[in-house]
């Protein structure tokens, strides 16, 4: 089977509503004819969320939540819910990324409450796993990864899931992982979670440099894009990668 490739951008806290109005009115001529063997996806601050479904309706891009609390209602103060993302026609939710599990303390276990929850509502996650520069330094990468993987997917079923390979190091550095590596880590990931068709992305400083390069590798199914999704151009480049056609 042939796997679709997923490109998604993460805006993290950037893009006021009217940023996010120009953003769209420049992104979707660029995407027009984009090539049908791949699917968009972009995870705006909530704020933005309304204002980029109605100004990307009808364009092909689908609209990620950047986080999803475990709870559908409560004393929760500043967190999201998958019903109030639901409403805005919100069909993924990024989980376990770093810089909430580095600023917020996330933990495995939270993380996996969060994606049981987005699987329960319908919600796609996009779980991120990924080693420090120090854990690869020491030789940890794949112990950590695994871990990751063993703890936020317990009880998640694996054929309604992706999964993003971002490296801490290669996080807003500029250093992207070298595209052999990135794609050996995420044939891993893949192994891991017990799915041969699971999406797997790579993400960390993927910029239109790297991304034909990226997508050229086996096992790497699509990317994770923070930076380089915040203007229209770079990342209409990055959706419109160009690779020899997959078998
Ligand atoms: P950069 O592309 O800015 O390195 O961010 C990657 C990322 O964290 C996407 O979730």
């Amino acid at each position: 089977m042939v796997r679709k490739a997923v490109i998604a951008g993460n805006w993290k806290m950037h893009m006021t509503c009217a940023e996010t109005r120009a953003f769209a009115a420049a992104f979707r001529p660029l995407i027009a004819g984009m090539p049908a063997d791949r699917e968009v996806v972009i995870a705006p601050p909530f704020t933005s969320i309304p204002t980029l479904c109605r100004h990307l309706e009808g364009a092909g891009v689908a609209i990620a939540g950047q986080n999803v609390h475990w709870e559908d209602q409560g004393a929760y103060t500043g967190m999201i819910s998958a019903p109030m993302l639901l409403e805005h026609g919100v069909t993924h939710a990024i989980l376990g990324h770093s810089e909430p599990r580095k600023y917020y303390s996330e933990t495995d276990e939270q993380i996996n409450l969060r994606a049981r929850t987005a699987q329960r509502h319908g919600l796609l996650p996009i779980l991120c796993v990924g080693e420090s520069l120090d854990q690869r330094e020491a030789s940890e990468t794949e112990r950590v990864i695994h871990r990751q993987i063993e703890q936020g997917l317990e009880d998640v079923d694996p054929t309604h899931l992706i999964v993003a390979y971002e490296p801490i190091w290669a996080i807003g550095t500029g250093k992207t992982c070298p595209a052999e590596e990135a794609n050996r880590i995420c044939g891993l990931i893949r192994g891991w979670v017990g799915n041969a068709d699971v999406t797997v992305q790579y993400g960390g400083s993927v910029n239109p440099a790297t991304i034909d390069d990226l997508m050229a590798q086996s096992e790497i199914d699509g990317v994770l894009v923070g930076g380089a999704s915040l203007q229209a151009e770079s990342f209409a480049r990055i959706v419109n990668y160009q690779v020899p056609a997959r078998v």
